[in-house]
């Protein structure tokens, strides 16, 4: 993997939804890099294996149990971080939930308010705990999706949600603009992940199973992960209030046979 320079050497990073999938090849990717993570997750076991794999590796990272759409988790999970890093200097708010294929006027109510809690009420969180406490010159990364610029019938709630994230990457990026803080969303396309189906971001299953038959194992979670690291560093110094499509194509063409 190359490298990002020196920039994230001794950094205190928050990954959300570290334990799994995008997340999870971030917050390597960060360790990697020799800053101090902090692995995030509902799922407590998959961020302490993370974290495990990062130390292993001779990087520094902890895992934090948190569900991202009640506050005081947000608001502990920045705190510890703070208290062992001595403070914070990049956060990517990542965890999501897709939801299930839901028919817009049958589909369970209850389905939406999860999504809508997960995705977007905990962008909102994570955001108002990590402005309070991220240092100046810091930069935050926000998971939205194609599923933010483009209608899903399928999933109504879901691309809610992410043109949600999207407003609220704006909206922050304006009013932390004068605390030197950047903040960008990243829009991925299809991704090999557990929430696609595959768990283990099979390079080659995704290529037969996504839409992007000329850039087939391009799927890969790493793929998010590099932009994401991007976002973050001064390389991007001129990016804010923004977001990176990264689809292999998928959102091109309207030609694109499906
Ligand atoms: N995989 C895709 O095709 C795709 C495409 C576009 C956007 N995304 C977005 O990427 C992000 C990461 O998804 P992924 O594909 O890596 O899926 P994933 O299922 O592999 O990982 C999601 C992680 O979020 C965690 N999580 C779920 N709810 C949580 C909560 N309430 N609090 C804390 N953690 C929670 C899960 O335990 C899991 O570890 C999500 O925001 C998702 O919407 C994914």
């Amino acid at each position: 993997m190359a490298t990002t320079g020196q920039w994230f050497v001794g950094k205190s990073v928050i990954v959300t939804g570290g334990g799994s999938g995008i997340g999870r090849a971030t917050a390597r990717r960060f360790g990697e890099e020799g800053a101090r993570v902090c692995v995030a997750d509902l799922n407590l076991e998959s961020a302490q294996k993370v974290a495990a794999d990062i130390v292993a590796k001779g990087g520094d990272a902890f895992a934090c149990q948190v569900d991202v759409a009640e506050e005081a988790d947000n608001e502990r999970m920045v705190a510890e971080t703070v208290k062992r890093h001595g403070g914070l200097d990049v956060a990517f708010l990542n965890a999501g939930y897709g939801g299930w294929p839901v028919d817009l006027l049958e589909g369970d109510v209850a389905e939406f308010d999860r999504i809508i809690a997960i995705n977007l009420r905990g962008c909102y969180l994570g955001m108002r705990s990590v402005m309070r406490s991220i240092r100046s010159g810091g930069a935050v990364v926000a998971t939205a999706s194609i599923g933010g610029l483009m209608g899903v019938s399928f999933n109504a709630a879901y691309a809610a949600s992410k043109h949600g994230v999207i407003g609220m990457v704006k909206s922050f990026a304006e009013a932390f603009a004068v605390k030197g803080v950047r903040i960008n969303a990243l829009c991925p396309g299809a991704v090999a992940t557990a929430m696609t189906g595959y768990p283990d971001g099979d390079l080659g299953l995704s290529g037969d199973a996504l839409p992007m038959v000329e850039f087939k194992g391009r799927a890969a979670p790493e793929y998010m992960a590099e932009s994401v690291l991007f976002m973050a560093s001064n390389r991007a110094a001129g990016m804010t209030g923004s977001y990176m499509v990264v689809d292999a194509g998928q959102t091109s063409n309207l030609s694109r046979p499906k």
